[in-house]
């Protein structure tokens, strides 16, 4: 959605002749030393604010200075305009840690050119940071790329200088690492930065603008570029297959509901994974309309959906091999149009499963339920993982910085952890069980759609959705808290945080097959 694309490359410069707006050094926190051939000013001021304690590496601790005017006349200049040394931290034991300290250091780095508005910068990169070449250069990219996001597209700008600054070109310097890791690091944080960008771009866009169609539209555009296949079934297809979820929630509003479906194929032998996101484009409640206040921020309903639409776009982009992947988004607004589902209706899922209506706002279940169920009979899929903002009780239990797991089979359950702590995203498991499922037990139909009251709501939901799953390994990811508001920091802005498609990816891209050690709840 972005008009020009932002640019990072690796150079092979010299970082003294180059002459653009911020030449970066990252500096560990407790070694006062820079790559050895640094140029003597960068030396001389590092040396400086080390002695008189005003800077020492730690966490997104920054120093910006003019090198112009600080060189000597026996050595050559530094021609760029600002020279910013930007603290990595105290190098820890734990892997992840390391990693998120190079996302936190690039997203600052983003803040501090935005600041100045620089439109060029170079960054060297640390030589002695103790992760593989590609990993350093993966983890400072994503943080580049989504600390140097904005979004900006439906304000009228009265003078260009009103724009929001971002990098135009980023620039890399090897710093002494193999050129071909890095290369090869830069490239895949830069497909992933991206796509999680423009997953924060279609929660970023208004239900106006981002409705079902876009959805369905985007979907076909990344499948003209890529390897990827879309299909999208309309109402009509959908009425065939007898999808009374999709269809329910859909009755309220003006615009058709859209499912659909990218696949990404590799070999018939790997096993198929399948991918489902809540795509809501704007959440009213419905007749069980909510309060007023905040409503504007149900354009976020679909974020779900963005993750796994994206996810999808950086699977092919990376060319994953070792397994297949089937996405499905159902896709249509919540709205209390003549039409719309009201309390007390009973609906019937595609498989056959009634379920009672209780509360209209209880939707993203409803759609959730149908593409599960359609998704399984149709591709027979090894697991299923769905990305939904599907309850506010995620946010009360967990706040703004762990996304709600749960799931029927704890190796899968394990993987995604372990995948959401790798990139950043922290995940929180909740139980199931058949005490909570009792309390969707309906007196009319096969189910309900919401409890009697409000306790473990983040669990009875995930409750409805198992009963739509079977014994295939199922997880579910309730980002109702993550999506939007995610923990702050450097590169993750305030809105939409993009969570979900790195997740999906890192777990995605070191499939093995769960059935050798299939561990059931
Ligand atoms: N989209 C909302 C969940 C949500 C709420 C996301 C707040 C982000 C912030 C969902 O469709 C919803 O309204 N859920 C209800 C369910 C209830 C009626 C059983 C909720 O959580 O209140
Ligand atoms: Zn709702
Ligand atoms: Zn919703």
């Amino acid at each position: 959605m972005h008009d020009e694309a932002v640019t990072i490359k690796l150079s092979d410069k010299d970082p003294r002749e180059f002459s653009g707006d911020l030449l970066v050094y990252l500096v560990e926190e407790d070694i006062p030393h820079l790559a050895s051939d640094v140029a003597g000013v960068i030396h001389r001021v590092l040396q400086q604010v080390w002695t008189t304690g005003d800077f020492k590496g730690s966490k997104e601790q920054t120093l910006l200075f003019y090198p112009g005017l600080m060189a000597q006349d026996n050595e050559g200049p530094v021609q760029a305009k600002r020279v910013l040394l930007a603290g990595l931290g105290k190098q820890d034991d734990a892997i992840n840690i390391r990693r998120e300290q190079l996302r936190l250091t690039g997203g600052t780095i983003a803040k501090q050119a935005g600041i100045v508005k620089a439109k060029e910068v170079l960054v060297v990169l640390p030589k002695d940071f103790l992760l593989d070449a590609a990993e350093i250069a993966q983890c400072l990219t994503e943080g580049l790329l989504l600390g140097n996001y904005r979004f900006e597209i439906h304000k009228t700008l009265k003078e260009e200088s009103d724009k929001p600054s971002r990098v135009e070109r980023f620039f890399f310097h090897d710093g002494g690492l193999a050129s071909g890791a890095v290369r090869k690091g830069l490239q895949r944080g830069r497909v992933l930065a991206e796509a999680a960008c423009a997953a924060r771009d279609m929660a970023n866009q208004p239900g106006n603008h981002w409705t079902p169609a876009a959805f369905a539209e985007y979907a076909k555009k990344i499948c003209k570029k890529s390897q990827l296949k879309c299909k999208v079934l309309d109402k009509s297809a959908m009425q065939k297959l007898g999808m009374g979820g999709i269809l329910g929630v859909n009755q309220g509003s003006a615009l058709p509901p859209q499912l659909v479906i990218l696949e990404y194929q590799t070999e018939k032998k790997n096993p198929t994974i399948l991918l489902v996101g809540k795509g809501l484009t704007f959440d009213s409640g419905g007749i069980s309309l909510k309060p007023p206040a905040g409503m504007e921020d149900m354009k976020y309903d679909m974020c779900g959906g963005a993750a796994v639409l994206t996810a999808m776009q950086v699977l092919s982009e990376t060319e994953v091999s070792g397994v297949n992947v089937v996405a499905l988004i159902p896709a249509t607004e919540n709205l209390s149009g003549s039409a719309a589902l009201k309390p007390g209706d009973v609906i019937r899922h595609f498989g056959g499963k009634t379920s009672e209506i209780i509360n209209t706002d209880a939707e993203g279940r409803l759609i959730l339920a149908d593409a599960l169920a359609y998704g399984i009979a149709t591709y027979a899929p090894e697991a299923v993982v769905d990305l939904a903002t599907l309850t506010g009780a995620v946010i009360i239990g967990l706040g703004h910085h762990y996304t709600g797991l749960l799931a029927n089979n704890d190796l899968l359950a394990t993987r995604l952890t372990e995948a959401g702590a790798q990139v950043g995203e922290p995940m929180w498991r909740l139980p199931l069980g058949p005490e909570y499922r009792k309390q969707i037990d309906s007196r009319v139909a096969d189910i309900k759609n919401a409890g009697s009251d409000r306790s473990a709501g983040t669990i009875t939901a995930a409750c409805y959705l198992q009963e739509f799953v079977g014994e295939t390994p199922w997880a579910h990811l309730d980002i109702a808290g993550t999506a939007w508001d995610f923990t702050e920091k450097s590169y993750i802005p305030k809105g939409p945080s993009g969570t979900g498609v790195r997740t999906l990816v890192a777990c995605l891209s070191q499939w093995k097959s769960l059935k050798t050690t299939d561990k059931k709840l």
